[in-house]
């Protein structure tokens, strides 16, 4: 068993020792009636942000955008698109989140822009623009086709032919999102600006959309077959028919990151240290902790999605903790995410009776959580008839579940129309939850035995024992297949999360002698002294128990 404990929480900047609450705007609250959510409905709700314990919101992208991706396309990075208020909107929330104590950390889409940016629309103008090497313009193959066999997240080949100019660009993602070309030294200096815009503004910090995407083979070389499809966390399509080696992760991403960390880091302070997590989707662990850069001088975290792959039962979930922890390099710091805006909600992936105890993995472990916004609540994955189907995902592959509205659905405060996200009569932009009147804020506020109320506990838990911030990890063995059980250890408090992955009660020995205390369960039906050589766990039970001082058998 691991021993090498560590001590004093305070010392741990607060991307380590806090939570991050994923706020997808659209959907968190509208304060002007039409519908969607914006910059003033979130800070509206900054009370309750506060109340629940989180230290840290991301919101989803709030840019002048046409919306093809609902926000992932930008025409302008230095702006607030009208439907979510203005700069000004954006300052006041930065304001009054630094005075509850919050830190505000934003999307940042470097891979892509709109097709609608200034920026594209003067490179798309003519092949001698001086804006034409901004983007990754190739000439079609001899027979007309694209110049290379890459395929976009989204369906269909990644090149589209200007008729124009005769010339293919490419985009990852959707036609509407063309690809930056990272190579070019005066995009990477527009976008490092960019960053300085919102840091000079006083940003906490930046989620880097797709962050593995921005380097790619500078050759364009074809992406081989993938014989063992399946490989992804969630059906794709065609797009999982290759293996995605020459359009991401090309080694030059860690120069470029260290300077784009070198720009975050230049205006750190001593009370506001700045902060990126990238979002990558990088499942293989070595490959995924190369990201923190071999200096940690990268990105402070490569988002970890291991946990949205695994399977959910114990042994796969605790293989995938302890690969994390194996493979990261010396001084890096772990995070688990559970859900966001492009995966199930977790209540629908595990099964509403395993919610609480995924909370309770989520939010023990050994690293920062991401919260995504209504999972606190148990929120599920709702059914979004076909004619109010928005997203591009979607629409453009249809029939195998790529589309990602049923996680996106709006927030549930309470049982009133609409749910107090938006006034009584609005229509919002897609369906609220049918059991929002059960569901909801003030309901659960009102339950000790909510999900809302335990997320609460485990988080204002994670302030009063450093073991649960930032305490050393170590996995119990011989405990039952089903069973995923845990140590989080300081110097002088050690706390023991044990956790029935199923519906069936198990039974079995821990290593340690005597009594433990036990601090919380998922039920909230235990409290006072266990047992800690004879422990029954119900079906679909977590238990949190302080083991300070008991001896090893
Ligand atoms: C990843 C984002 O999370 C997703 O929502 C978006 O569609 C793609 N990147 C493209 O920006």
């Amino acid at each position: 068993m691991i021993e090498n404990v560590q001590t004093d929480a305070d010392s741990f900047p607060w991307w380590k020792r806090g939570v991050i609450y994923q706020i997808y705007p659209r959907s968190f609250q509208d304060s002007n009636g039409d519908g969607t959510g914006d910059l003033r409905g979130i800070t509206e709700r900054l009370d309750y942000l506060s109340w629940l314990g989180i230290d840290a919101f991301w919101i989803s992208p709030f840019y002048p955008s046409p919306m093809a991706d609902f926000g992932y396309d930008v025409s302008n990075y230095r702006d607030v698109d009208p439907l979510f208020g203005t700069l000004a909107d954006f300052d006041a929330l930065v304001e009054e989140a630094h005075a509850r104590g919050l830190k505000v950390v934003i999307d940042f889409v470097p891979n892509h822009t709109s097709d609608q940016h200034p920026w594209f629309v003067e490179s798309r103008s003519s092949r001698d623009n001086p804006k034409r090497d901004w983007y990754v313009w190739r000439d079609p193959k001899p027979d007309g086709s694209p110049p290379n066999n890459w395929l976009a997240t989204f369906g269909g080949p990644a090149w589209t032919l200007d008729e124009a100019t005769g010339q293919y660009y490419l985009h990852g993602f959707l036609p509407q999102q063309p690809d930056l070309n990272w190579r070019n030294p005066e995009v990477k200096e527009a976008m490092l600006d960019a960053l300085r815009f919102w840091l000079r503004r006083g940003v906490d910090g930046f989620r880097f959309d797709v962050a593995h995407h921005i380097m790619k083979d500078p050759e364009l070389r074809d992406n081989p077959a993938n014989e063992t499809p399946g490989i992804l966390h969630k059906p794709m399509g065609d797009f999982d028919s290759q293996l995605h080696v020459m359009d991401r992760m090309h080694a030059d991403l860690h120069p470029t990151y260290q300077e784009i960390r070198a720009v975050i880091d230049s205006f750190n302070t001593e009370t506001q240290p700045r902060f990126m997590i990238g979002e990558t989707h990088i499942f293989e662990p070595v490959q995924w902790a190369s990201l923190y850069g071999e200096q940690l001088n990268e990105m402070h975290m490569p988002a970890n999605f291991g946990l949205l792959r695994a399977q959910w039962n114990a042994k796969s979930v605790r293989a995938h903790v302890d690969s994390i922890e194996a493979a990261l390099p010396a001084g890096a710091w772990p995070n688990y995410v559970l859900s966001n805006h492009d995966d199930w909600r977790t209540a629908t992936r595990v099964g509403p009776p395993q919610a609480k105890v995924a909370m309770m993995l989520l939010l023990t472990l050994r690293g920062t959580p991401t919260i995504y916004y209504g999972e606190e609540l148990g929120m599920e994955n709702v059914e979004i008839p076909p004619d109010q189907e928005q997203d591009p995902a979607g629409l453009r592959v249809p029939g195998i579940g790529m589309g990602r509205d049923p996680e996106r659905t709006p927030m549930q405060w309470d049982a009133s129309p609409n749910a107090g996200f938006a006034p009584e009569g609005v229509t919002t932009w897609l369906p609220l939850a049918p059991d929002y009147k059960t569901r909801n804020v003030a309901v659960e506020k009102a339950d000790p035995k909510s999900i809302l109320n335990l997320t609460n506990e485990l988080l204002e838990l994670r302030k009063s024992h450093p073991a649960l911030a930032v305490g050393d990890y170590a996995a119990i063995d011989g405990v039952p297949d089903e069973c995923f059980v845990y140590t989080r250890s300081t110097a002088g408090q050690r706390v023991l999360i044990a956790l029935n992955l199923t519906n069936q009660e198990h039974q079995f020995t821990l290593p340690y002698t005597g009594t433990g205390q036990v601090v919380t369960s998922t039920g909230k039906d235990r409290t006072g002294k266990i047992s800690l050589t004879f422990m029954v766990l119900q079906p679909n039970e977590g238990i949190l128990i302080d083991i300070t001082g008991a001896k090893l058998a």
